[in-house]
């Protein structure tokens, strides 16, 4: 059925037909129960129309690729502004077909539109591929991806004409669930929501669709109807895989597909040379990247941006959110990290914080109970025990004792501390910013340094100890005669 020389075809095909793409976006989402737009719910870390703009954006250039949209249209607008695709408004949501009436003049100059849902997000681009391809060679007016799920309930259903008795390529008619009659509703072949349309005949017909129907919208559905009736021909082309096609209607949808999404994504890491034990137990949002021989425990999430090297082992139950990991890193149990970057072969954990802005630099070592915030810890610096390190820049080789803390704010502004290359500052220090400590000075443990330390200094911010010879025998002794009996 495909043309196989549909590649050389299609690219001669170029020259004279352009592509379009528009993602029906505009839609309340009202099986949702939500306040917030449909599309922006996420899954796998990334909005629904984000998956779909990404996907349709491996087939044509942003500026050909129209997202509808209507419901909290300028809160859609912002969240996909930055990929620089183009925006149509549907002011009011009159259903699918009325969506396309509103793009009519902005796909004035395209001779095909394929059609993509801001609901369908699991959509590849090479099926997207597929169907532009067997619409060209078949030179339909209307191709309608169609798929043949184990349940077919709540999608439009397919029905294609007969020939013989046996099914053809054409489509006769699409019925929405609602409107199924009879035994209609045995009919497998559900309507994906995907198709590619001619624009001229697209546009010469559409006002011929009615809301003559249980939901009083006008549905791009009928134009399978309509077109076919014109003596257009109107095709269905079957996916591959019925799972890619999957839409999301209800929040129970939301979380199963999120959950394919994911299962998709550690395979494919898996794949290509990441361990992960326990894959299921794991999140990895779709835009993570992780090297090859890293080992990822169970219970491990890993969000946004994350890009993790070769080498490394992520310990169970650690957050990693958009931060950039080197090689050979090992992050121990429990860590929270955040918009920070860790170098290659540094150590973190177990139970470390690392807010945004925090720069551990290479064989450099965060342990326990130690947060940092927008601070640059230098190589094989160490900061390992019960720390809060702030707004601070320190140098390389610096071993920073259990429980010190910089304290960067005066409760108006923050300021920032400043300990060079070499520097060791005993336990229990308050470094009190703005405060430079110089290079290779020591502070006593216990200190409060308001003061900058000299380079090969000793300072020591604490009063000096007193010794009572005996008080601690006599104290007893007296009461024990104030004793009651
Ligand atoms: C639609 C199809 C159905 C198909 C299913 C596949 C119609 C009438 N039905 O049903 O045959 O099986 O998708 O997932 O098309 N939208 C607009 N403007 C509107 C209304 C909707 O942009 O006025 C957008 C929605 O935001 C959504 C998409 O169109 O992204 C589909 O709308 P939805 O209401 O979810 O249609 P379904 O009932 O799922
Ligand atoms: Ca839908």
């Amino acid at each position: 059925m495909m043309n196989p020389k549909s590649d050389s075809t299609d690219t001669a095909d170029q020259g004279k037909s352009k592509f379009a793409i528009a993602i029906l976006a505009a839609g309340k989402g009202t099986r949702l129960k939500s306040r917030h737009p449909k599309v922006l719910h996420q899954i796998a870390g990334k909005t629904l129309l984000g998956h779909v703009v990404a996907a349709a954006s491996q087939i044509v250039p942003p500026e050909d690729i129209f997202a509808i949209i209507g419901h909290e249209a300028e809160l859609v607008r912002g969240a996909l502004q930055a990929t620089g695709i183009q925006f149509v408004l549907q002011a009011e949501q009159r259903g699918t077909g009325h969506a396309l009436m509103a793009a009519r003049e902005a796909l004035q100059g395209f001779t095909h539109v394929l059609v993509l849902s801001g609901d369908v997000p699991l959509i590849r681009p090479e099926t997207i591929q597929r169907v532009r391809d067997f619409h060209i060679t078949q030179r339909a007016a209307m191709t309608i991806l169609t798929a043949e799920p184990a349940d077919p309930t709540g999608y439009g259903r397919v029905f294609r004409k007969l020939k013989n008795t046996e099914p053809t390529d054409e489509v006769d008619r699409i019925v929405e669930q609602k409107a199924l009659r009879d035994r209609e509703g045995e009919q497998r072949e559900i309507n994906s929501g995907i198709y590619a349309f001619a624009v001229g005949p697209l546009y010469g017909h559409i006002d011929k669709l009615t809301t003559d129907n249980p939901a009083g919208e006008f549905y791009l559905t009928d134009m399978a109807g309509v077109l076919g009736k014109s003596g257009n021909a109107v095709l269905a082309l079957r996916a591959e895989d019925s799972n890619e096609v999957l839409g999301v209607n209800t929040r129970i949808e939301l979380a199963e597909l999120d959950s394919r999404l994911r299962a998709k994504k550690a395979r494919e890491l898996m794949e290509a040379g990441t361990t992960i034990f326990r894959p299921e137990t794991c999140d990895i949002d779709a835009d993570v990247e992780i090297g090859a021989d890293t080992v990822i425990e169970p219970f491990v999430q890993i969000i946004g941006k994350t890009k993790i090297g070769s080498d490394c082992r992520i310990r169970s139950y650690s957050v990693i959110t958009n931060c950039q990991v080197g090689d050979k890193v090992l992050i121990r149990p429990g860590c929270i990290m955040e918009d920070s970057i860790v170098r290659d072969g540094a150590q973190i954990g177990p139970y470390s914080h690392l807010r945004p802005g925090s720069d551990v630099g290479e064989g450099a070592h965060v342990g326990n109970f130690v947060e940092t915030k927008k601070t640059k810890l230098g190589k094989r610096s160490k900061a390992n025990h019960l720390s809060y390190l702030g707004d601070a820049v320190i140098g390389e080789g610096v071993n920073i004792g259990a429980g010190t803390i910089t304290c960067n704010y005066d409760g108006v502004n923050k300021h920032e501390t400043v300990i060079e290359d070499g520097v060791f500052v005993g336990s229990d220090s308050t470094l009190v910013a703005p405060v430079k400590i110089g290079k290779g000075a020591y502070v006593g443990a216990g200190s409060c340094i308001t003061d900058e330390v000299p380079s090969d200094a000793l300072a020591l911010g604490r009063s000096r100890q007193v010794n009572k010879a005996n008080w601690a025998a006599r104290k007893r002794e007296q009461m024990k005669r104030l004793k009651k009996p």
